[in-house]
């Protein structure tokens, strides 16, 4: 089994009820399932986490460094801002893959630069909640 890390940054939580014209209505919950769902025949253990917290998200990608294959990222917010994720980042020799729900270079301005885009592999943006399972599907084709 390749164990695979799904990161999630701030404000996924509130999927569903968070702007539902741009993120749909399915929860975090129900990417984790689809996630779950599609990981099994591809021989891929799941781990899936969410934290509101820049710290948190670099502790756990600095962690994945020891025992993981693979890391799909959706930084949410802390994409357009966070150098120290983009650091984290740089710390790992396993493949990264962007994802995104929306698709941030159509958005407003702030969002058209992302510091997760130069470490990352390849991006699923603009794709909805199936995204993180094409994002899956990349990224086990990288390994
Ligand atoms: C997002 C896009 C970001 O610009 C935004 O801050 C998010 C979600 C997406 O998945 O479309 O929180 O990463």
């Amino acid at each position: 089994m390749k164990k695979i890390l799904i990161l999630n940054g701030p404000n996924l939580n509130m999927l569903g009820l968070r702007e539902p014209e741009i993120y749909g209505n399915q929860t975090l919950d129900d990417i984790k399932g689809l996630c779950l769902e599609a990981a099994r025949p591809l021989g891929a253990e799941i781990d899936f986490r969410q934290s509101n917290h820049e710290g948190e998200l670099v502790t756990w990608i600095q962690e994945a460094r020891n025992n993981i294959e693979g890391l799909i990222i959706n930084a949410a917010a802390y994409t357009h801002t966070s150098v120290a994720i983009h650091d984290a980042l740089k710390l790992l020799d396993i493949p990264i893959i962007e994802v995104h729900i929306s698709d941030p270079e159509t958005r407003e301005k702030f969002r058209h630069i992302s510091y997760v885009q130069p470490v990352a592999a390849d991006v699923v943006k603009g794709q909805g909640a199936i995204g993180y399972v094409q994002a899956l599907e990349k990224l086990l084709k990288l390994l």
